[in-house]
């Protein structure tokens, strides 16, 4: 649209022109041949000029609108979204998803930080792919968890490990704990990095209330919505909140504790000092829904491929991109 209106002014600010030029050829009016081919000449290279013109400003205008975010965009406070991941059958196929969803986000980190010894090159390569700006790093889970036949304390390792990079690396901005398989609209980005502590809202397909969600009375923070509240004093979903850098840094000891169920309670009650009144109510003052704790269906392990059946096909490439647990 932008390009089409210039595109429209400039030619007619041309006709313009060109009406001008051939208003005081004829304007003396004596039919002079080599005043006439003056006359034609210059007419022909305002032309092309003008037309020279027009193309240069259409092709800026494309590579502007190519440029993802515009300077002011970049100028904003930075977001550090910390996703923990683990190896299995859909993790790439998760991590794609939830990478071009914060494609849509200008001026953020994203720490992707895997239960696990070693990197995983597959994983590299796909968040390369995505093009958003990352660090890939391991924490695997304590042993003595891993062994345990009761629930696990999935993704705590890996949050801490971004809480140390934060610490270590940020000063300013916004930290949100994003994990890999859950649903996340782009506002909700935009709306978490103005804030000053702590920021709560709503989170959809939680428990069998369908959502967990601050309750807001009287436009103050009046108790938790939530299927299980289990004692704590913050029942919330991890993707439901967001906590400030600079805020995080004066609390050097909050970190998230190894203790599932309460791994969110956990670790906000170790940012206290915090008053309920000290907490930003986003998403509409949690009237929207703008974040979805989705499960994804698990996949068996791909089986082995028959390597002689299928030498010298293109299924030899496909199985080296396979996520086997
Ligand atoms: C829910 C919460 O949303 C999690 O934040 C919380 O850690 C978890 O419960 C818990 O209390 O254990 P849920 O959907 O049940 O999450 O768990 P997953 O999605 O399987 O795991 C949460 C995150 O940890 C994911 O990003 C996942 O990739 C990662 N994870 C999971 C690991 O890093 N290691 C594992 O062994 C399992
Ligand atoms: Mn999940």
């Amino acid at each position: 649209m932008k390009g089409g209106g210039a595109y429209i002014n400039i030619g007619s600010s041309s006709s313009s022109i060109n009406s001008s030029v051939s208003g005081s050829g004829s304007g003396s009016g004596n039919g002079n041949g080599s005043k006439m081919t003056l006359g034609k000449s210059v007419k022909m290279y305002l032309t092309i000029f003008i037309a020279t013109t027009c193309i240069y400003m259409v092709l800026y205008q494309y590579h502007m609108s190519r440029e993802p975010f515009s300077p002011s965009e970049i100028g904003k406070p930075p977001l550090y979204i910390i996703t923990p991941t683990y190896r299995r059958p859909e993790q790439l196929a998760e991590l794609t998803r939830l990478g071009y969803t914060l494609k849509h986000v200008a001026n953020l980190l994203w720490l992707v930080i895997e239960d696990a010894n070693k990197t995983n090159p597959l994983v590299a390569h796909t968040l390369d792919r995505i093009g958003v700006p990352y660090e890939y790093m391991v924490a695997p889970m304590p042993e003595k968890y891993k062994q345990t036949k009761k629930a696990k304390p999935r993704g705590v390792s890996n949050r801490n490990r971004g809480l140390e990079y934060l610490r270590q690396h940020a000063t300013e901005g916004v930290l949100y704990f994003a994990d890999d398989d859950n649903t996340y609209d782009i506002s909700i980005f935009e709306q978490m990095r103005y804030i000053s502590k702590v920021g709560m809202w709503p989170v959809g397909l939680v428990t069998k209330t369908g959502v967990s969600s601050p309750i807001i009375r009287n436009g103050k923070l009046d108790g938790y919505y939530d299927g299980w509240i289990g004692g704590r004093k913050y029942p919330v979903d991890m993707a439901g909140f967001a906590v400030n850098v600079k805020f995080l840094r004066q609390r050097p000891h909050a970190q998230m504790p190894f203790k599932p169920g309460y791994e969110e309670d956990g670790f906000l009650r170790s940012l206290a000092p915090l008053a309920n009144d000290e907490i930003d109510l986003l998403a509409d003052e949690c009237r929207d829904i703008l974040t979805w704790h989705t499960q994804t269906k698990k996949n068996p392990p791909a089986q082995a491929l028959n390597k002689t059946r299928y030498s010298n096909t293109n299924l030899e490439h496909i199985d080296k991109l396979l996520v086997r647990p």
